[in-house]
């Protein structure tokens, strides 16, 4: 295999905890779906924040006050640019992706849905991407339903799409990518139906917006919800980006100071855009540390890091495919369609046993329902599958030793039982 596309090796040498070692074994992270490892730059902007201007923001005239709102001001208009919204004022932080969508159920939802109306969402969602839909329809007495998932493609059905709007959904909200099958969902293109229908579109990108150019005025998506954490950004910042008119007419969701401009013994006015959806003091460095990451990014540019997951993921299934080990998602065939997310299972082990060895080896997976419990229950039929899941760090080597550790789960698991 020819890994072309990143100087991985240099890459590796930005992120200090790849130098550690777990359970004396070197450690290869296998896990970035869950959250990414940290660049340098960006653990070096925080600590620079706390250093030399820690304070809080839009309230001081004095130097290290205006050093941080514009910092922070400025990491907006990078994710702005980064998505390709129109402006920084489209941009809402949040703490995460759950918070993002839940921003959307709570200010447009409570606005705009009413009883017997339709929420359409897939099989495939994570619970962030369910939870927050399901409170909403019994509030308010509308009806959720989902796009199937094709049993054989891993894709969503074709057909339950088409029948799924026929019911004319007030809002479809559906992953870019699988965080349990790496399947890619073709946003636009469901976009595109889904408006024709006079549904409005949310697209949760916590697993594209890391891995892949993302656009979201070519995508026409009204809504989109990312985390920070998940691309070499740190935890506690998150993204929602949604067109400007629906920020203006949406409600404020949180109370406090910040999101207003002024405000009596009887009433408010909210600020102006994005500042009305950010209540209280902000996560000042989890907005700087993000605008590192996305310079990072940017430096390796994004079809490169697509690029460089593509041939990764395509030689670690080539590798599980030749060990018999049980793959879910995408055909092999369909890497196109895929990101660097495999979950699987080796035949006759439970995957926290799978976990535990592979750990023991210093390879760090994850084993579980994934936040996406009807999709691995009730569409896979299992109550857990191992996941490996790849960023731009991971090497060829990184896939080898998992592999080796594979074998000796399956050694272990023939001789307790033999
Ligand atoms: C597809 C998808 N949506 C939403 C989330 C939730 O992200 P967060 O925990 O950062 O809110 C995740 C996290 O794994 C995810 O993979």
């Amino acid at each position: 295999m020819s890994v072309m596309a990143l100087d991985v090796e240099k890459i590796r040498k930005d992120f200090p905890i790849l130098d550690i070692k777990m359970n004396g074994k070197p450690l290869v992270y296998l896990d970035s779906a869950a959250t990414s490892q940290k660049p340098k730059k960006v653990i070096a902007a925080i600590s620079k924040f706390y250093k030399r201007y820690n304070a809080n923001i839009h309230r001081g005239v004095y130097q290290i006050s205006v050093k941080a709102t514009e910092e922070y001001e400025k990491s907006k208009k990078k994710v702005a640019s980064f998505i390709n919204s129109e402006s920084f004022e489209e941009i809402v932080y949040t703490r995460n992706t759950t918070e993002s969508i839940n921003v959307v159920a709570l200010g447009w939802g409570e606005q705009n849905i009413r009883k017997g109306d339709h929420i359409l969402i897939s099989e495939m969602e994570h619970h962030s991407n369910i939870i927050p839909w399901q409170i909403l329809a019994k509030k308010k007495g509308a009806v959720l339903d989902y796009i199937k998932v094709d049993r054989k493609t891993a894709h969503l059905d074709e057909a339950s799409i088409e029948d799924q709007l026929a019911k004319s959904p007030k809002l479809v909200s559906i992953a870019q990518c699988s965080n349990v099958l790496g399947t890619i969902n073709d946003v636009k293109r469901i976009a595109g139906q889904a408006h024709k229908m006079g549904a409005l579109v949310l697209a949760d990108a916590a697993q594209s917006v890391p891995h892949m150019p993302v656009d979201v005025r070519d995508l026409d998506v009204d809504f989109f919800a990312f985390s920070g954490h998940k691309m070499l950004g740190p935890t506690g910042i998150g993204v929602l980006y949604a067109k400007r008119i629906l920020l203006e007419q949406m409600p404020p969701v949180f109370g406090g100071g910040d999101m207003i401009r002024s405000v009596d013994f009887l009433d408010f006015t909210p600020n102006e855009l994005p500042w009305k959806f950010e209540a209280g003091t902000s996560n000042i460095e989890g907005g700087i540390g993000l605008g590192v990451a996305i310079d990072y990014l940017k430096k390796y540019r994004m079809a490169d890091i697509r690029k460089h997951e593509t041939e990764i993921t395509k030689y670690a299934l080539e590798r599980l495919g030749n060990a018999n080990i049980n793959v879910f998602g995408p055909d092999i065939k369909d890497t196109d369609s895929r990101t660097g997310v495999i979950s699987f299972e080796v035949p006759g082990v439970h995957p926290h046993d799978v976990a535990a060895i592979l750990d023991s080896e210093g390879v760090a997976i994850r084993a579980g329902h994934h936040c996406a419990m009807p999709l691995v229950v009730n569409v896979l039929g299992k109550t857990a599958v191992s996941r490996m899941s790849f960023y731009l760090y991971n090497n060829q080597n990184d896939i080898d030793v998992a592999i080796g550790a594979l074998d000796k789960v399956r050694d272990k698991f023939r001789h307790s039982r033999g």
